[in-house]
């Protein structure tokens, strides 16, 4: 380029090359030109492909969306900017005031305060019943009901919901059935293959996989609500960010591995705390004594997650002793990263209930959820060992 003034900020063609990367390009440009007014008519009409505004769309983020439908098996879904945006364009997205929906009791704890808040200020009412419970749901549909949103295994209590009855449920009412499959991720459980309607995914999570990246996925059966989500989340700015998508790309290729090696190992890890003293009770769907053990082995089968829930004994100074004592993990309130991570959730996830609250759905001050990560297993029974050990002196 001649080096004149004005010439540093005019755009410089990529060098060509006759050879292509292996690995995505990231593509940060927030807009995109194009040649002529004639060409941006044929994009915008749809007879040609073309990005022009990264609100709107960009490659980074459909490679992902594509990669995606692959792994949960619905055609066209739309990467968001959060697992919240996901679930806001479901709910924001679909319903329309006067509509109802019902929600699983123990769901997430900001899409059960849309349910509570956001979406009552809208005129879209709203009810939670236990989704292990079918009659409970079914219960709770009136005429006006359009959607029934639950996740798979519950949060920290890793109760199974009745997806089947569920499912049975939604299509005998005309209802649609949204599963957040969050903590299942599609290698642990498929809603497409048990009926589900539209699928929501916090990549933020395993998908992506090393706490790096905020970032979320929704997919419809129906393509007309794919489109109408679409057009929400772009109309919202719900859409997502070059980068984080490139990063939850480079996450995704590793997912699987990830996934069965964390799942592995939480396994042993929750056979290992049910012998140690001090540990009253260990929740692990994999585990016989669990108390959804055979519908986690219908709905998962072998892949029963890297999520491990157990109940110390003792109070706050237990826990506390216990979080001290567990040298190298992480005491933060997410799952999925590539180390272990510890929550309490009476004092993060649960905290606005009242102690009566959290014991009915029977969170003490000792419990605990672990999301197992990639450490050598025995290195961490070790650590638990240990870090159980304290908490019983001190506690
Ligand atoms: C089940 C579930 N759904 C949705 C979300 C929200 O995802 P994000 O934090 O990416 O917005 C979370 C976050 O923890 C979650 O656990």
């Amino acid at each position: 380029m001649k080096n004149d003034k004005g010439s540093l900020i005019r755009p410089v063609p990529l060098p060509h090359s006759a050879s292509r990367p292996v690995v995505t390009p990231l593509s940060p440009s927030v807009v995109y030109s194009s040649d002529t007014p004639d060409a941006l008519d044929a994009q915008y009409e749809g007879r040609v492909q073309g990005y022009t505004y990264a609100r709107e769309g960009h490659p980074n983020a459909d490679v992902v969306a594509r990669r995606m439908d692959a792994l949960e098996g619905y055609e066209n879904g739309t990467v968001l900017g959060s697992g919240m945006a996901a679930v806001s364009a479901v709910l924001l997205g679909l319903l329309k005031t006067s509509d109802h929906v019902v929600g699983g009791n123990q769901l997430y704890g900001r899409s059960l305060r849309m349910m509570a808040e956001d979406l009552p200020r809208m005129g879209i009412t709203t009810s939670l019943a236990d989704p292990a419970d079918v009659d409970a749901m079914a219960a709770a549909i009136r005429p006006e009901t359009k959607m029934i949103l639950v996740e798979v295994v519950s949060n920290p209590t890793l109760r199974l919901a009745d997806i089947q009855g569920l499912a049975q449920l939604a299509r005998d009412k005309g209802v649609l059935l949204v599963v957040d499959n969050t903590f299942t991720t599609p290698r642990g459980f498929r809603p497409v293959d048990w009926g589900a309607d539209i699928v929501i995914q916090s990549l933020t999570k395993l998908l992506a996989g090393h706490s790096d990246v905020t970032l979320g996925y929704v997919a419809a059966r129906d393509q007309a609500l794919n489109d109408r989500m679409r057009v929400f989340a772009v109309t919202t700015g719900l859409t997502p960010s070059p980068f984080d998508c490139w990063l939850a790309e480079r996450g995704l290729l590793t997912f699987e591995l990830r996934y069965d090696r964390a799942q592995a190992t939480a396994a042993l890890l929750a056979d290992h705390l049910a012998t140690l003293p001090g540990v009253k009770r260990v929740l692990y769907p994999g585990r016989p004594d669990h108390p959804d053990y055979a519908r986690a082995q219908a709905l998962l089968g072998p892949q029963t997650g890297n999520m491990v829930s157990f109940e110390l004994n003792g109070g706050r100074a237990a826990a506390n002793a216990f979080t001290r004592g567990a040298q190298g993990l992480s005491f933060a309130p997410t799952l999925g990263d590539v180390g272990t991570t510890l929550s309490h959730p009476a004092s993060s996830s649960h905290r606005a209930l009242t102690p009566e609250g959290r014991a009915a759905l029977g969170i003490s001050e000792g419990f605990f959820r672990v999301s197992v990560g990639l450490e050598d297993p025995e290195a961490l029974k070790d650590v638990f060992t240990i870090a159980v050990a304290e908490a019983m002196e001190q506690g």
